[in-house]
């Protein structure tokens, strides 16, 4: 059956964002509103649980109502971000209307007629859209940032992460978990274990998703093929090691690279210097470097620790946070849209 093409965007476009009432969704109605995205409109949807509740909105509030598949009716751009279940449930409907889906889920992102955007990156690939475009996974999100402009430099042959994943990866719910079992361990009470596998207060969980076949998670798999996706470089090995941490925000990562070419660490310094959405903030003499604990609200994502990699031929360390509710989930997806507005597009 012929799918129905989204209709011309409007200069002023009706935004929904589905999922408004959680963790990514408040940060996305922030994002809108900080970056004065030109809506006509926007409308807040979660579940029915949530019908009739306020959130705010450019100083004044939004009411929630219910996601249902009449909610498009009007609606240009609908980010989503209520999990991959709901976002396949509505999508027809989303695209029926005519409107452009931007999904935080994972549940699309290696379709191949669905793009897979961090605009710095591959700000192309979103026109060819066909109603959906997928925004990518958080960690892939920061190192893809990072990995770019040193790819540009020299061929990556190989790249070896290790994350430091913040509870609110997980949702609203997960950092009140973290703040609860936080005080039920200071308070020597039996810790609340729901939203993981294990307790985090306290402690590092390596596993983040579910479990694969060959042993790997989920998430780790994510960052595998989203990165070669996204850089279009397949050729690319890529070993992912995904470690769920208790920090409220921010993901942190510990990034390995090998380049098939020489490359320096003035040379890497320079490309993070001039690279759109990287800030290098990398003094050991003044023990600069990023840190996850102070970095929930920002923009960016931080660079440091970068250096030789001696163990190789060519190849380079670095470490890099970014806040995942922002660039890792509601600013990418808002830039997004921002590349969908028609003085963008021509
Ligand atoms: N957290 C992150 O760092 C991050 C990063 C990238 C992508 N994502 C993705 O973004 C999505 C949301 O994550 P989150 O962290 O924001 O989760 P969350 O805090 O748990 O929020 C979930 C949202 O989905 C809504 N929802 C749940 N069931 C629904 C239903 N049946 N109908 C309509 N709405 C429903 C909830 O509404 P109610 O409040 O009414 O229940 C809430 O607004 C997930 O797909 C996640 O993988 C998250």
């Amino acid at each position: 059956m012929p799918r129905p093409m989204p209709k011309p965007m409007p200069s002023r476009p009706v935004v929904a964002v589905a999922g408004a009432t959680g963790a990514v969704g408040r940060e996305m109605l922030f994002t809108l509103e900080q970056r004065a995205f030109p809506a006509a409109q926007v409308k807040a949807l979660a579940s029915a649980r949530s019908v009739g509740s306020r959130l705010p909105f450019a100083g004044g509030e939004l009411t929630v109502a219910e996601l249902t598949e009449a909610s498009f009716e009007g609606v240009d751009i609908a980010l989503f971000s209520a999990g991959g279940s709901i976002s396949e449930r509505f999508r027809e409907a989303v695209v029926g209307a005519g409107a452009v889906m931007i999904d935080n889920s994972s549940a699309f992102r290696m379709e191949s007629d669905v793009p897979l955007v961090v605009p710095e990156v591959n700000p192309e690939t979103a026109a060819t859209h066909i109603g959906v475009i997928a925004n990518p996974n958080c960690s892939t999100i920061q190192m893809v940032l990072a990995l770019a402009p040193l790819h540009a430099l020299a061929p990556i042959k190989r790249v070896v992460v290790s994350t430091y994943q913040a509870a609110s990866g997980a949702g609203a719910a997960a950092m009140e978990e973290l703040y609860t079992q936080t005080r039920q361990f200071l308070d020597g009470e039996e810790l609340t274990v729901e939203r993981f596998a294990h307790q985090l207060a306290f402690n590092c969980i390596p596993h983040i998703d579910i479990f694969l076949d060959d042993g790997s998670t989920k998430e780790e798999w994510k960052m595998v093929v989203e990165t070669k996706k996204i850089l279009d470089a397949p050729e690319i090995e890529i070993c992912a090691n995904c470690v769920r941490v208790p920090v409220l925000r921010c993901h942190a990562e510990m990034v390995n690279v090998e380049f098939a070419a020489p490359i320096t660490v003035e040379q890497a310094r320079a490309a993070f210097g001039s690279a759109p959405g990287i800030v290098l903030a990398d003094d050991p003499a003044t023990q600069t470097y990023p840190m996850p604990g102070l970095l929930a609200g920002t923009d960016d994502t931080y660079i440091g620790r970068l250096r030789r990699d001696p163990s190789v031929e060519y190849g380079l360390n670095f470490w890099c946070v970014a806040d995942q509710l922002r660039k890792g989930a509601a600013l990418n997806a808002v830039q997004i849209a921002e590349l969908l507005l028609p003085q963008r597009s021509n």
